[in-house]
């Protein structure tokens, strides 16, 4: 008589798989998509399809913005140098991660408004205003300088994006832009822009001292 092991081993493949066709993942499907990019799937939020659609444009090119603006944070955190190199390392995840939340809160009111938000890279560097980064490392002048420049075309977009919502009785988009996106960068650029400004760091500048005092 044959043991169980031997038993078992006399299945074929399909006879070891029959009974669990069910329990199977359904693999490599392909479809068509369900909602196009720019379209409004509408939302019972007592919101005009109009405004919604201008409101999500609006969003979406803020987040590209503010996605670049937090890759930007971390390019510099890994790439800072110098004898500041740990607290710029700390501050630049700091920002990143604030941006990050940033980046979540505006894809998800484009999401509420029933439309669709930008989500992968080339998507994003197709629509972003910030200039392109070399590929390689700068100095930290220069990355605070970046860092600045990318936060002040965020938040020139954001304002005027920020009253052409209220115009338009967009109420929580506006709030967004104002309470999370202008608030949040204006903080960072004051944290940043302090690191800009040319202070001696042990001895005091005698020449400086006396040409003011005289
Ligand atoms: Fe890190």
């Amino acid at each position: 008589m044959p043991t169980k092991t031997a038993r078992r081993r006399a299945l074929t493949y399909s006879q070891v798989e029959a009974g669990a066709q069910a329990a199977r993942p359904v693999l490599h499907r392909k479809g068509q998509e369900i909602q196009l990019y720019g379209k409004i799937a509408k939302l019972p939020i007592a919101l005009d399809e109009k405004v919604c659609a201008a409101s999500a444009e609006n969003l979406n090119q803020l987040l590209a913005d503010t996605i670049t603006l937090r890759d930007l944070y971390k390019k510099h955190h890994w790439q800072v140098a110098g004898h500041t190199f740990y607290q710029l390392h700390l501050l630049f995840d700091k920002h990143y991660n604030e941006q990050n939340e940033l980046v979540d809160t505006i894809a998800e009111r484009i999401q509420s408004l029933g439309a669709i938000s930008l989500a992968m890279a080339a998507d994003v560097s197709e629509t972003t205003i910030i200039p392109r980064p070399p590929r390689g490392r700068e100095e930290v002048p220069v990355q605070i300088s970046r860092l600045l420049e990318a936060h002040e075309i965020v938040l020139k977009e954001a304002r005027t994006m920020a009253r052409e919502a209220a115009e338009a009785g967009d109420d929580s988009t506006n709030d967004l832009f104002v309470s999370d996106v202008i608030r949040t960068n204006e903080l960072q650029v004051w944290f940043l822009a302090e690191h800009a400004v040319d202070v001696p760091l042990v001895r005091v500048d005698q020449a400086k001292a006396a040409a003011s005092s005289g």
